[in-house]
């Protein structure tokens, strides 16, 4: 499928998407947003495909969303569209694990974009920020939610309230990013971490992330109600007997993915 604002490869179990626009430090344009989304179905659907990899240049993951295509809409047009949810969550609907890989800029909708991947690895080199305010408007995308989830509301607010970017350093003594790598490594380093996850059982994996992601959405007896049957579940997986089996045997395990 030929994209003009997006590259996509596959390397072995992993599906990698290259955010794609040089010139515009990747601002996320709507055409972007839609071949993003486009890509994140084909991988979703190939069974080929355990884990997804989002990553953007050395310079810029993203520098937001463009601020050239949205400066002259009104308020009926974002109603209408329902900007910027329209298109953007893709990402959070996705079943199998997505992953940003970070170098450089990821600011306003760049950060939120990251932010809705399942962890973000971070290049020395990265820069998080959500500048809205300094241009006359606020987050659209998630950004006061999930900033505020990830490095707690003092941080968040700072943040939000001055525009200010914070380093890959402090983004992970925050908690905002899973760890640091050095820039020159950052893709292979998510590759591997990518295939680790796709050689684990697929279903396995789904109930894992299932299980996460609730940590945002329930009260913590909830939460833990859901593990328990998420986790019971596994039992009825070929998979889990297979997983211990091989424990026992002293062998790595032949998931089927059943
Ligand atoms: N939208 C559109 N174009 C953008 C852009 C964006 N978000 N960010 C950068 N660009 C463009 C610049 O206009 C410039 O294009 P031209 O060469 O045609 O002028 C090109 O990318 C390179 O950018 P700079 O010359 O500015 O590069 P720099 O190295 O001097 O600065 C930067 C880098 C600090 C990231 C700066 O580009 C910047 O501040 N960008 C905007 C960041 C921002 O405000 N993001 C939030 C957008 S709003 C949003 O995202 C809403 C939401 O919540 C979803």
């Amino acid at each position: 499928m030929p994209f003009e604002n997006i590259i996509v490869e596959t390397r072995g179990q992993v599906g990698l998407i290259t955010l794609n626009r040089p010139k515009a430090l990747n601002a996320l344009c709507a055409a972007l947003i839609r071949e993003l989304g486009q890509a994140l179905d084909t991988f979703e659907a190939d069974a080929e495909i355990g884990a997804i990899v989002l990553t953007g240049s050395e310079k810029a993951f993203a520098a937001g969303a463009d601020i050239k295509e949205m400066a002259s809409k009104s308020y009926m047009d974002a109603y209408l569209e329902d900007f910027i949810t329209n298109g953007w969550e893709r990402v959070t609907k996705c079943r199998k694990p997505v992953i940003a890989a970070v170098a450089g800029y990821a600011l306003g909708g760049g950060c939120e974009m990251a932010m809705m991947c399942d962890f973000i690895l971070a290049a020395d080199t990265a820069k998080f920020g959500q500048p809205e305010i300094t241009i006359g408007t606020i987050p659209g995308a998630g950004g006061t939610q999930r900033l505020t989830r990830a490095v707690g509301k003092s941080k968040a607010m700072e943040m939000v309230l001055t525009g200010r970017m914070m380093d890959a350093a402090e983004a992970e003594r925050a908690g905002l990013v899973s760890r640091i790598v050095p820039a020159a490594d950052l893709l292979d380093e998510t590759i591997k971490v990518a295939e680790r996850i796709a050689s684990m059982s697929r279903p396995i994996v789904y109930m894992a992330k299932e299980a996460v992601n609730a940590a945002f959405e329930t009260t913590l007896a909830q939460g833990v109600h859901l593990e328990r049957r998420l986790f019971q579940s596994a039992f009825a997986t070929e998979d889990q007997k297979e997983g211990m089996a091989a424990f026992s045997e002293k062998r790595s395990p032949a998931f089927k993915n059943r």
